[in-house]
């Protein structure tokens, strides 16, 4: 274990112009330019809703170049040297997230092919090929301009690099781009038909050329071609990104890029991508209030912040976008009530966000985001519940300027990686209806979320060395190097918790032979023999035997997927007791090296994680950030090695109290001690400093 504490140190803020909590909005002045009353009016909200942020330009091309080769700059240079006369700073798009119609008109090939090999329309956005030399051209010029005329504008802080990339083009371009990639890596078409198994249906390629991209009128069950499709989607989104930011970077190479990422996004391996950012970003839009009790969504939006954070090892991230009210998209666009907006933006900052953003700051007249919330809405004024809810967290982050630059020092990683996740849902196996990995992750992270500990969300490839528990649910495919990885952090002390369905395949999704978990066998002590599908609403049961080290009793339910495995050095701490494999072991515990390595057999029912991990963090100290806590409230703590910020939100339907009584906390917004005990309202949230011991 390394002491992270002692090794801790702020991170830069963003940029050094910016030493504060930034907050702001996507900003669309090129869709105002008629109304000039308009854009004045907009910089004195921002100041009153203390704003100190815009996103700019994003979806602006056809403003910036109306023509081919006639580019029209003057009303970006008003605005953003408004900004600067006015203290407001801008995140500068590049344009390409969408394109103007002579574009798409005179050069078809920037436009996206489907999977099923037909061209799109002009239309929408994210809509081109990111192989198309054409593209690639008209990018580099229009990014080339930008950087030009702004990388030294006293309002710019960072570029905002196109927007949310993702999705995928199967066009001429891009299967021949495949192909290379594909040579690149396998070298011959012999190795690449062995990693592929392809003598499976008689699938053996004889020529480069007859390999396609995945499609469902040709091929599409080519376990490996599929994973390694998705792979080449994620190098080539990469590729883009790298080409669009060479002009900006040479212009200021110090003035720092990034894009913005969506919540559990599955298209790209976001683990790879984040290494080529300045850094992360993202974009959070969940819909609260759907049960009354917010629980359960606080801890999945808990844990994409935790996994944004950690796709760049700790350093703080930005919510690039949130609503301040409410979506257009969801099926049903529920209003925030009053509270949550306070509440879920502190929650980001809790996590590692140095920013709270919102899409949008301003209400368009027309077209599909007419009603997506705003800052302003149509009427024009700051007189509305969603612009005070706006301006009471621009007081509160403005009281948070210490806060930026720290960190979270987690003793516990959980992996969820997506190149697993692509390997684990493509697999036709013992469940097709939903094999639940995303479900699963998020289950073990909220029975860490419910103590108030707080957590990495890591890819399998991560260094392990600064953990105590290591969780690894559903890690079906264990790429190479990663099981000897996993059993060197066991032996040399640290806790290991894997499930069901892991150590199935290699990095070419072909599976391990010879007994599962494969690489994992020897550190768990246990052989997997079949896994149980069960239908829905059949269960199982497991029951804890007497006397078990986590002191844990009684029964608990076992649903949808059931390992039948064998003890080969761990001992039983649970056993099913139904169906044919009555008596099997369902829990088991293997003491290797100087660590500890539990195996969960069945999925379990709640309370079972929640209980199992209570009694398992109890046994391994890690520290929770306060005491037990009351259902519906977590604590998360920020830290600089010399303060904590400890956060306690209450996401449930009533008031809750909580205990502060072992040291003094100061509360960061009045800057007053607070009292040994504390009632938080339903949807109530506190910001405490106290002395370090995160
Ligand atoms: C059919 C096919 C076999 C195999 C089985 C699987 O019967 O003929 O090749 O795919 O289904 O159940
Ligand atoms: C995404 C996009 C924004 C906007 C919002 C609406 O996050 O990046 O441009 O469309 O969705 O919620």
């Amino acid at each position: 274990m390394i002491d992270r504490v002692k090794e801790m140190k702020k991170y830069k803020p963003v940029n050094e112009k910016v030493e504060m909590m930034l907050h702001g909005a996507d900003y669309f002045p090129e869709q105002w330019l008629d109304y000039p009353e308009v854009l004045d009016e907009d910089i004195r909200l921002m100041k009153l809703a203390e704003c100190n942020v815009m996103s700019v330009g994003m979806f602006a091309w056809s403003k910036l170049e109306p023509k081919e080769g006639v580019f029209t700059f003057e009303w970006l240079d008003n605005i953003l040297n408004k900004f600067a006369d006015n203290g407001i700073y801008t995140f500068l798009a590049t344009p390409s997230g969408a394109r103007p119609a002579w574009m798409s008109e005179k050069y078809p090939e920037v436009l996206r092919v489907a999977e099923n090999r037909v061209r799109n329309l002009h239309g929408a956005r994210h809509n081109h090929c990111f192989t198309s030399p054409i593209y690639r051209e008209k990018t580099a010029i229009i990014n080339k301009k930008l950087a030009d005329r702004y990388a030294h504008h006293p309002a710019v802080i960072g570029w905002h690099v196109s927007n949310e990339y993702g999705g995928e083009c199967h066009c001429d371009y891009c299967q021949e781009a495949f192909r290379n990639w594909l040579r690149e890596k396998y070298k011959s078409l012999d190795s690449l038909n062995e990693a592929w198994w392809t003598t499976f249906w008689s699938h053996t390629y004889t020529s480069w050329s007859q390999i396609e991209s995945p499609t469902p009128h040709g091929e599409s069950m080519v376990h490996g071609l599929n994973l390694d499709w998705k792979r080449f989607v994620t190098d080539q989104t990469i590729d883009f990104y790298q080409h669009e930011i060479k002009p900006l970077k040479q212009e200021n190479p110090n003035l720092p890029a990034f894009t913005n990422f969506m919540d559990l996004f599955e298209g790209l391996d976001y683990a790879k991508f984040a290494k080529e950012l300045d850094f992360v970003s993202w974009d959070s839009y969940p819909t609260w209030h759907i049960e009354g009790d917010d629980s359960d969504l606080a801890a999945y939006i808990a844990m994409n912040h935790d996994w944004f954070r950690s796709l760049k090892g700790g350093k703080p991230f930005l919510l690039m976008e949130s609503t301040p009210s409410m979506t257009n998209w969801q099926n049903v666009s529920k209003l925030k009530r009053p509270g949550m907006h306070y509440l879920s933006s502190l929650q980001a900052v809790a996590h590692g966000s140095d920013s709270v953003q919102y899409f949008q700051w301003r209400k368009s007249r027309g077209s599909s985001e007419k009603f997506h919330g705003a800052v302003i809405d149509h009427v024009g004024h700051e007189n509305t519940r969603v612009f005070k809810e706006v301006q009471r967290l621009g007081e509160a982050l403005s009281c948070l300027k210490d806060v930026v630059g720290t960190t979270v020092n987690a003793e516990v990683a959980i992996i969820f990686d997506n190149q697993n996740r692509w390997a684990v849902k493509d697999a036709q196996g013992p469940r097709n209806i939903d094999i639940g990995y995303e479900k699963t992750v998020t289950e073990h992270y909220k029975a860490f979320w419910d103590q108030g500990i707080p957590v990495d969300v890591i890819d399998m490839e991560s260094d392990l060395s600064k953990y105590k528990i290591v969780v690894a649910p559903m890690l079906y495919m264990i790429r190479e190097g990663v099981g000897q990885n996993i059993e060197k952090f066991v032996e040399k002390g640290g806790t290991l918790v894997s499930t069901y369905w892991s150590g199935i395949v290699d990095e070419n999704d072909l599976v391990y032979t010879g007994g599962f978990p494969g690489p994992l066998r020897k550190t768990l002590g246990i052989w997997s023999e079949e896994i149980d599908g069960l239908h829905d609403g059949q269960m199982n049961k497991i029951e804890m035997i007497n006397q078990n080290p986590l002191g844990l009793k009684g029964d608990y339910v076992a649903h949808e997927l059931c390992d039948l495995i064998h003890l080969e050095g761990a001992e039983t701490l649970a056993y099913y007791k139904k169906d044919f494999y009555t008596g099997y072991p369902a829990l088991t515990l293997n003491h290797y090296g100087a660590g500890k390595a539990y195996y969960i057999a069945s999925r379990n029912k709640r309370p079972f994680l929640t209980e199992f991990y209570t009694e398992m963090v109890n046994e391994s100290g890690v520290k929770r950030v306060l005491g037990k806590l009351p259902h519906g409230v977590t604590a998360q703590c920020r830290t600089d090695g010399i303060h904590d910020y400890v956060y306690v939100f209450n996401f449930s339907k009533d008031a809750k109290m909580i205990a502060l009584k072992d040291t003094v906390y100061i509360d960061l917004l009045s800057e007053t001690t607070v009292p040994e005990n504390i009632e938080l309202p339903s949807l109530g949230v506190r910001v405490l400093r106290r002395k370090s011991r995160c």
